[in-house]
């Protein structure tokens, strides 16, 4: 990733050194790592094909964060603090081509398109996710949501370290499902830290989801035991000036048993992955995605 920020125009370089500098925590590379390493992969592939996942993934935030209005990722301010609208946007772009470019060095076209097929699923997801009218949310749409912009790229990043592992057919779809159900878990728990995380630690802003009028799950369970809830309904029909009464509803929520159904919804997504991962070669690798698994659903950032 380092290569890829040198010599370009001052300002472009000053922020995606900035961005990729910043840190994250790294989640899809690792998981990319291990499988690859796991399953046999080329290593000199494997190391470019991780970078490849995660400046896709550093794309999508920049965009992400210009969408939603976001000033604070990693603990640091986002591109669109610093840069106008059409700069952010520029900058994403440079960094999916970037990424794009990492990606063919694999020199595998079907993995090319597998990379090409997932950027086009989490657009979708983001567009599906912006014209869904507002409030209404079902755990159909939202399973579907999360899937498109986040269990997608865990799906890409298990599958395509298989793909160049030269293992047969039915090892890739296994260790795919397995991206697909820690990949979901994931998202979850992102949502409850959006209601349980502290800023200061998570680096972004917290209880924004629902402020920007997003459904997650730990809202869906609450409606669902709390269907007349006065607050929800106003929140939901975009009435939240009064900011007591948004942050009186997220109290709400944060203390209310929709946590801990959200958190053991995830569990039972990484349970599911962890299945899969059984027929897996045993060794070090597979032990790390146990343990990265369990991290998946303990992690407080
Ligand atoms: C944030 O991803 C966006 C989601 C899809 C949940 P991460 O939580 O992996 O963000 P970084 O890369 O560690 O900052
Ligand atoms: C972003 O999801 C996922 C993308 C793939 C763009 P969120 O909107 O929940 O991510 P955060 O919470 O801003 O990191
Ligand atoms: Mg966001
Ligand atoms: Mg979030």
């Amino acid at each position: 990733m380092r290569t890829q920020v040198a010599e370009h125009h001052p300002d472009l370089h000053a922020v995606i050194e900035h961005l990729v500098f910043s840190g994250g925590k790294r989640v899809r590379p690792a998981v990319t790592l291990l499988t690859g390493k796991m399953l046999g992969a080329d290593p000199d592939r494997l190391v470019i094909l991780a970078a490849a996942i995660e400046m896709l993934h550093t794309a999508t935030l920049v965009h992400d964060d210009l969408i939603d209005g976001s000033m604070l990722r990693r603990g640091i301010p986002t591109v669109n603090a610093q840069w106008s609208p059409a700069a952010t946007v520029l900058a994403g772009d440079y960094i999916f081509a970037r990424a794009a470019e990492m990606a063919a060095r694999t020199n595998s076209v079907a993995l090319m398109q597998s990379f090409a097929e997932t950027l086009a699923t989490i657009v979708n997801g983001e567009i599906t996710q912006m014209f869904s009218s507002r409030g209404v949310a079902s755990r159909e749409d939202y399973y579907r949501r999360i899937y498109a912009k986040t269990a997608s790229l865990f799906m890409l990043a298990t599958k395509a370290a298989a793909m160049i592992s030269q293992c047969d057919e039915q090892v890739v779809e296994t260790i795919r499902k397995f991206g697909y159900e820690i990949g979901m878990a994931y998202q979850i728990v992102d949502d409850i830290l959006d209601f349980t995380g502290d800023q200061e630690e998570v680096g972004k802003p917290v209880a924004s989801d629902l402020l920007s009028g997003l459904v997650t799950l730990p809202a869906i369970y609450y409606m669902e035991s709390h269907p007349d809830d006065q607050d929800m309904e106003a929140v939901l029909r975009g009435e939240y000036n009064n900011n007591g009464r948004m942050m009186r509803l997220v109290k709400a929520i944060r203390s209310s048993g929709a946590i801990k159904q959200a958190l053991d919804e995830a569990r039972r997504y990484v349970e599911r992955g962890l299945e899969h991962l059984e027929h897996m070669p045993a060794g070090v690798e597979r032990q790390a995605l146990v343990e990265l698994s369990s991290y998946i659903v303990d992690r407080q950032v």
